[in-house]
C-alpha cells in the first residue's frame, strides 16, 4: 500500500463552505482512468477525450480492470504514481464511499447521501527521500463524489427537455443505481415520487431514507412536502406517471422488471438509465405499451463525465456533441 493520510478536522457546522475550498486544489496530473470490473465496456476514455479536445487538453484515460478486494490497493498505486483522477464503476462505488469515509479522506453530501462514489480526485504530495527515490507520489487525501444524479437529471431535463418538477415520477429498484440518484431527482421536486422493487422492503427503507428535506441533493431548506412512497411492483398505484425510470439492474440480463401497463400513458417518458447499442428490452416493452417517449441512459453517461471532468479541469464541456458523437459511431 502507498496510501499515507493526515488528518483535518472540520468543525460540522462550517462543513458546506469549507467542502467547496477543500475540494477545489488543483489536480496534479493529466492522467485519469475508469476503474471497474468488467471495465473493458467503458465509454468514458471516448468520452473524456472528446470532452478535452475541446479544450486543447491533453490527458491520459484508461480502463483499470480490477479484481474483486483489490479496490483500495489499486487506487493507492494509480495515485502513488501520478494519477489524478478516477471514475469509479460497477462494483466498487460503494468501496469508493467506504475509502472516502474515512476520516482523513473527504466526501461531497450527495455522494454521502448516495453512499456511493463514483468521482475521485486526489491531494498527492512527494513522499520523502524513500518515496522520490522510487519515483512515487503519495496521497495526502482523496476526495469522492457521485455525479450520476445530476448527470441523470440533466439528461432529462436539459436533453430530453422533461422538468420534473410537479410531476409523478416512478422509480424502478432499490439497488446501488437509485440509490445514487435518488436526491438528485428529489431535489428536483417532483409532485410525487413512488419507488418500486421487486423486494419490497428496499423499496421502503429508500423511501423513509429520502422522504425528508435534509436527504435531498439541494441546499435549499424550503422545499415542499416530499410525497415518496415505497412499494412491491404490484402494489403500484392505479395511475399513470409523467417519468417512469428503470433503474433495475434487470436490463442487463435482458429481463423485464415486472410492472403493469398501466403506469405508462401517451405523454409517459420511460427512461432505461442503461445504455446499449440496441434498445433495451424495457424500452420495447414501453413503447409497445403506449408510452409517448422512450431513452436509453447514453445521456445520463455523458452527463455525469461532464460532470466528472469539470471537478477535475475546471472547465464545463459542451454534452450534445458528445451525445451525438457516440450514438453515430
Ligand atoms: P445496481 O448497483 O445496479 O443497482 P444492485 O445494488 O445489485 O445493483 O441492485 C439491483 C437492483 O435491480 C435491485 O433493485 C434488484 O431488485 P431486488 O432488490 O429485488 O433484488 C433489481 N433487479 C435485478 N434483476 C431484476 C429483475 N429481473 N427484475 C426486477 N428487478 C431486478
Amino acid at each position: 500500500m502507498y496510501m499515507y493520510m493526515t488528518h483535518v478536522h472540520v468543525p460540522t457546522t462550517a462543513l458546506t463552505n469549507l467542502m467547496t475550498d477543500l475540494f477545489d486544489f488543483p489536480t496534479q496530473s493529466n492522467h485519469f482512468a475508469v476503474m471497474g470490473s468488467p471495465v473493458a465496456h467503458s465509454q468514458s476514455p471516448q468520452i473524456h477525450q472528446l470532452f478535452a479536445q475541446q479544450f486543447d487538453i491533453r490527458l491520459q484515460y484508461d480502463r483499470i480492470q480490477v479484481d474483486a478486494g483489490g479496490f483500495n490497493q489499486a487506487v493507492s498505486h494509480f495515485a502513488a504514481h501520478g494519477g489524478a483522477g478516477l471514475n469509479v464503476t460497477a462494483p466498487f462505488k460503494r468501496d469508493a464511499w467506504q475509502l472516502c469515509a474515512q476520516p482523513s479522506n473527504h466526501l461531497s453530501a450527495r455522494a454521502q447521501r448516495a453512499q456511493a462514489v463514483n468521482t475521485l480526485r486526489f491531494d498527492v504530495g512527494r513522499l520523502d527521500q524513500d518515496g522520490l527515490s522510487h519515483g512515487l507520489s503519495h496521497v495526502r487525501q482523496v476526495f469522492g463524489d457521485n455525479t450520476d444524479g445530476v448527470g441523470l437529471v440533466r439528461d432529462i431535463q436539459n436533453n430530453l427537455g422533461i422538468e420534473i418538477t410537479g410531476k409523478r415520477v416512478l422509480v424502478l429498484g432499490a439497488g446501488g443505481a437509485v440509490r445514487g440518484v435518488l436526491g438528485a431527482l428529489v431535489a428536483c421536486q417532483p409532485a410525487r415520487l413512488t419507488i418500486a422493487n421487486r423486494t419490497a422492503s428496499k423499496a421502503y427503507a429508500l423511501a423513509e431514507k429520502f422522504g425528508t428535506d435534509a436527504d435531498t441533493d439541494t441546499d435549499d431548506n424550503n422545499s415542499a412536502h416530499l410525497n415518496i412512497n415505497g412499494c412491491g411492483f404490484k402494489r403500484i398505484d392505479e395511475q399513470t406517471f409523467d417519468l417512469v425510470i428503470n433503474g433495475t439492474s434487470a436490463s442487463l440480463n435482458g429481463e423485464l422488471p415486472g410492472i403493469a401497463p398501466h403506469c405508462l400513458g401517451a405523454r409517459t417518458l420511460v427512461y432505461d438509465m442503461m445504455y446499449a447499442r440496441r434498445p433495451t428490452v424495457f424500452m420495447d416493452w414501453a413503447t409497445a405499451n403506449g408510452a409517448g417517449k422512450v431513452s436509453d441512459g447514453l445521456g445520463m453517461l455523458v452527463e455525469q463525465a461532464a460532470e466528472s471532468f469539470a471537478w477535475w479541469h475546471h472547465q464545463r464541456p459542451d454534452t450534445a456533441t458528445v451525445i451525438d458523437a457516440l450514438r453515430d459511431a
